[in-house]
């Protein structure tokens, strides 16, 4: 593959998405030649949002990232990781890596898709200091609880937080 075509997959639930999500996709476009985030149809968790809002938020939330937009391309997917991997002819599964508790998961995942395809690497990029706790499972639990989650998310989640209360 030639060097000017690395392509990066950057799949998740994105429900929503994070200020740590964010991060990792401009990290990761540094390094690859085109990140595709890839968000997930086929969850078993119960999502806030469905997967063509989760999709069009994130999409919205990356047009305002002016260095970054023209290498980033935001998809969702439904059906197993490694076949939507091997049909973008992505050379990498990018994940974000935060604390120790995130490892056996991540270990688990990587293995799976390991097994099921020798075509792509998984890569970690470990989460920025300031970003350590963000997770969207504690946003949706204090949004739910009525807390604020601003520090937490781009402002444009926020704003679809909030509608989502009224
Ligand atoms: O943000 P998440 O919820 O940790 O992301 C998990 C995700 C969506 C990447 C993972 O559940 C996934 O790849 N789902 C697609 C179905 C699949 O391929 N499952 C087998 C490998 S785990």
């Amino acid at each position: 593959m030639s060097n000017n075509n690395k392509i990066a997959v950057y799949p998740g639930s994105f429900d929503p998405f994070t200020l740590g999500h964010l991060d990792v996709v401009r990290r990761g476009s540094k390094i690859f030649n085109k990140l595709i985030v890839a968000v997930a149809e086929n969850n078993s968790k119960n999502s806030l949002f469905k997967v063509s809002e989760r999709t069009q938020i994130i999409s919205d939330v990356l047009k305002k990232e002016q260095n970054i937009s023209n290498k980033v391309e935001v998809k969702s997917f439904s059906g197993l990781l490694v076949d939507f991997v091997e049909s973008e002819n992505a050379i990498v599964v990018l994940r974000g890596l935060r604390a120790l508790s995130d490892f056996d998961y991540e270990f688990q995942m990587a293995g799976v898709n390991a097994r099921l395809s020798n075509k792509f690497e998984t890569m970690f990029l470990m989460s920025s200091e300031n970003q350590q706790f963000v997770a969207s499972r504690l946003v949706k639990e204090i949004h739910r609880l009525g807390g604020d989650v601003s520090s937490f998310v781009p402002d444009l989640v926020n704003k679809f937080l909030n509608k989502k209360n009224n």
